[in-house]
């Protein structure tokens, strides 16, 4: 499809997101799908499908290597990605983007690099909200280096407790604060300015998890002041095993290579070897081209439908799924939502006597796909006496009918229950 084409349909789409966009996804063609599991991966739209494929049929050969034409075209893409994702992000410097596996290998990046500028006794300032790849990456620094991890509390809503997050800055003086800006277990929307701002005026650096944020808002990383970002290309309508580390120049510039090998290096001797500038010091071997091509597709299409639509499309399918399944007897919604709090794009909730796996499998029988367990995010499942939930969350495609249809489900599954 030309550019001009998808243009014009997904102009006249957006008009009408939720049922009206799923034309532009080739899933919906199969029929019978109410997918309520964005948060995990989003479907795919096809102009990320076919120009993954389109690259990979007629356009492959490796980049920054191949003195011929269709090595310096792909080259050429993979480049232009990187200036769509710094403009898309609010970074000034192209360089300032690393193109990683995803939001996981973007953070562990900074644990073993940044992490190496660390002494011993140092603190890291995290919170009990985060999914483990903002955990245990810190954890292994932690064990490595002899550093400290703090944790800021949560709030019964599933909202941070900020008082304490602030008292923590002051009593530890972390050196590193990593948090995320939405929660993945229960959508919680963390004050980003606030926090870096508090952060910063005990001197500590800030990595930012927005791998459930720059999909459903504007990720603005300079206005923001974070020193490194995270994100991941699957989320955000793009291929799986594309990632994004955003990080301040000066900060990546000071860095040693978290991963030895080609493409990274400036020249190398038996005797050692010296690194190559950024961002080729942080991409080492072949990277996913296919992949990283088909990202700056991704963002084409959310820029044209644009994040001011998609957030309030979003938050009015929110709306609507809390409201049936508050009005549906022997349901617990978790997360600020309850109490007015600031609240974006998941839905955790329990069925009384239905365990969430079960729930996810009987739900699918009608259609639904949603996500059960404990999401990754252990220590905030303890912190609120949650063994597990279910999970529903909403994206670009998602309509009342796929509410309408969970909830169809759930009293499938209550009976099935002899409830
Ligand atoms: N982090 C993804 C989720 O929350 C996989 O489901």
């Amino acid at each position: 499809m030309s550019s001009s084409i998808a243009q014009k349909v997904v102009g006249e789409m957006s008009q009408n997101l939720g049922l009206g966009i799923r034309n532009e996804f080739p899933i919906f063609k199969n029929g019978g799908v109410a997918y309520l599991d964005s948060a995990a991966s989003s479907l795919k739209p096809r102009c990320v499908t076919e120009r993954i494929s389109h690259y990979l049929a007629f356009e492959h050969a490796n980049i920054h290597r191949g003195a011929y034409k269709l090595s310096a075209e792909a080259t050429e893409n993979y480049e232009a990605t990187r200036a769509k994702v710094a403009k898309f992000i609010g970074a000034s410097e192209d360089r300032s983007i690393i193109f990683t596996k995803n939001s996981t290998e973007a953070i562990n990046l900074v644990a073993f690099s940044y992490g190496e500028k660390l002494q011993r006794g140092d603190k890291i300032l995290l919170t009990v909200l985060e999914h483990h790849s903002n955990i245990v990456p810190w954890q292994l620094l932690a064990e490595r280096r002899g550093i400290k991890l703090e944790f800021a509390a949560i709030n019964p809503d599933a909202s941070l407790n900020v008082a304490d997050f602030k008292e923590k800055l002051l009593a530890h003086r972390p050196k590193l604060v990593s948090f995320t800006a939405i929660s993945n277990a229960f959508g919680s929307v963390l004050p980003v300015a606030e926090l870096i701002d508090a952060a910063k005026k005990v001197g500590a650096k800030v990595l930012l998890d927005a791998s459930q944020l720059v999909m459903h808002r504007a990720l603005r990383v300079e206005e923001f002041g974070a020193d490194f970002v995270a994100f991941t290309g699957h989320k955000m309508y793009g291929p799986t095993g594309v990632g994004v580390l955003y990080g301040k120049p000066d900060l990546l510039s000071d860095m040693g290579p978290y991963q030895g090998g080609g493409d990274m290096i400036e020249r190398v001797a038996v005797e050692g070897s010296t690194w190559a500038e950024i961002p080729r010091r942080f991409e080492a071997g072949t990277p996913p081209i296919a992949e990283v091509i088909a990202l700056g597709s991704a963002i084409d299409f959310i820029n044209r439908i644009g994040l001011g639509q998609i957030g309030q499309h979003e938050s009015s399918m929110l709306q609507y799924g809390f409201a049936k399944l508050k009005a549906e007897s022997g349901v617990t919604v978790y997360g600020p939502i309850n109490s007015g709090g600031e609240q974006s794009s998941i839905l955790s909730f329990n069925v009384e006597g239905v365990h969430p796996h079960d729930l996810s499998t009987i739900v699918d029988s009608v259609g639904v796909q949603i996500r059960a367990g404990h999401h990754c995010a252990m220590p905030a499942m303890k912190a609120l006496g949650l063994p597990w939930t279910a999970r529903a969350s909403v994206g670009i495609y998602t309509a009342e009918s796929d509410f309408d249809a969970l909830i169809e489900g759930i009293k499938k599954a209550k009976r099935m229950m002899n409830r």
